[in-house]
């Protein structure tokens, strides 16, 4: 039998600060789609594994990711989106910054003694992009990603539209619960009967969790398909992924739409989550505002749910339960996705270290 995390995991402030550290600040983190950063001189901030950052595209086309914040005083240099010309300047004292980061002029520095401006550039992120979103890690030295084990070439498969999608909705909702248990609920259906009225029937028979390395794919096996058949191609209609840590990719209505939903952790009980819907049109049509209205309802339905064990877990009641599996059939209701989850986290937190 395969207990679950400790409940400390999700409520000690110093655990989730562990992660931030640890995890957070070693993986690669979807930042956004390349649409939004496109041309040259284009630019977008936002909150990505607990840092401000902004993503910048050069005169050179070469899309770069540095802290948000100058060199100088620490005063926050760009905001929302929009297009920089040949520099950014901070707002505070005007030092002034290339589009890749090199500090070209500090007002009256020159008066300074030692004051050498190479050693004052933006700090940078690692950048690299997985089938047309833009991915950053924290640690600039971090290895090139190869292919994302196998990820990037399944949803290219799927969705060979996808690098030229466009956003088409956007959600965000701050949730009070820990990020991992958002991304548990997500990684088993043993919920879908109880919690989900509004998937109506939802036949579980077929349903399969196949899981990959730090990535997982959920679907509907194609009727007539053995239990033991459950190569990605032969997952049909509604299909969703995680990848870790916190990204869910989810099929709409066909290869022309994508869902996305990332996550931020805001502490240790509060998580930000985006979800954004793209189409190849860059338009949502009536039958995709319909699929959408449903996802946002089904949402709904999770938030409460993880809302709900977030308080659970703070009970002198709940001394961790226990992990319900059936690995061997990747049974959709089964909770081997969740375990799997669970691995990465004891290894990346270093076993039982963090109890
Ligand atoms: S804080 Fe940016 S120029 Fe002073
Ligand atoms: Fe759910």
């Amino acid at each position: 039998m395969q207990r679950p995390l400790p409940p400390s995991w999700y409520t000690d402030p110093a655990i989730h600060q562990r992660e931030m550290a640890d995890l957070f600040g070693r993986a690669w983190l979807p930042a956004c789609h390349g649409s939004e950063v496109a041309t040259a001189g284009s630019y977008v901030t936002l909150r990505c594994g607990g840092q401000e950052i902004a993503l910048v595209r050069g005169r050179d086309g070469l899309l770069r990711a540095f802290h948000n914040a100058c060199r100088h005083r620490a005063h926050r240099l760009l905001e929302g989106a929009g297009t920089l010309k040949a520099v950014i300047t901070c707002p505070y004292h005007a030092w002034a910054y290339g589009l890749d980061g090199g500090l070209r002029h500090a007002p009256h520095s020159e008066a300074v003694t030692g004051f050498d401006r190479n050693d004052f550039g933006l700090r940078p992120l690692a950048v690299a992009e997985m089938a047309g979103f833009v991915m950053v890690n924290h640690d600039a030295d971090a290895a090139p990603p190869d292919g994302f084990a196998g990820l990037e070439q399944r949803l290219l498969a799927d969705f060979p539209g996808l690098p030229a999608m466009r956003p088409v909705r956007r959600r965000q909702a701050d949730l009070a619960a820990n990020w991992k248990l958002i991304v548990e609920n997500y990684l088993e259906c043993y919920h879908c009967d109880t919690a989900h009225p509004s998937f109506g029937n939802f036949d579980m028979t077929t349903w399969k969790h196949i899981v990959g390395q730090g990535w997982s794919r959920q679907g509907r096996v194609a009727q007539g398909s053995r239990d033991t058949d459950v190569g990605h191609d032969t997952i049909e209609g509604l299909s969703a992924w995680w990848q870790w840590p916190a990204v869910f990719w989810a099929r709409a209505l066909g290869p022309d739409s994508f869902v996305a939903a990332f996550h931020e952790p805001l502490g240790v009980d509060r998580t930000r989550q985006t979800r954004v819907v793209y189409t190849a049109s860059g338009e949502e049509s009536d039958e995709l505002r319909t699929f959408n209205d449903l996802f946002d309802t089904v949402f709904a339905e999770d938030t409460s749910v993880v809302e709900s064990v977030q308080r659970g877990l703070g009970s002198m009641g709940y001394r961790g339960g226990a992990l319900v599996e059936q690995e061997a059939a990747r049974a959709g209701w089964s909770e081997h996705g969740l375990h799997h989850f669970q691995d990465l986290i004891r290894e990346t937190l270093g076993g039982n270290r963090a109890a």
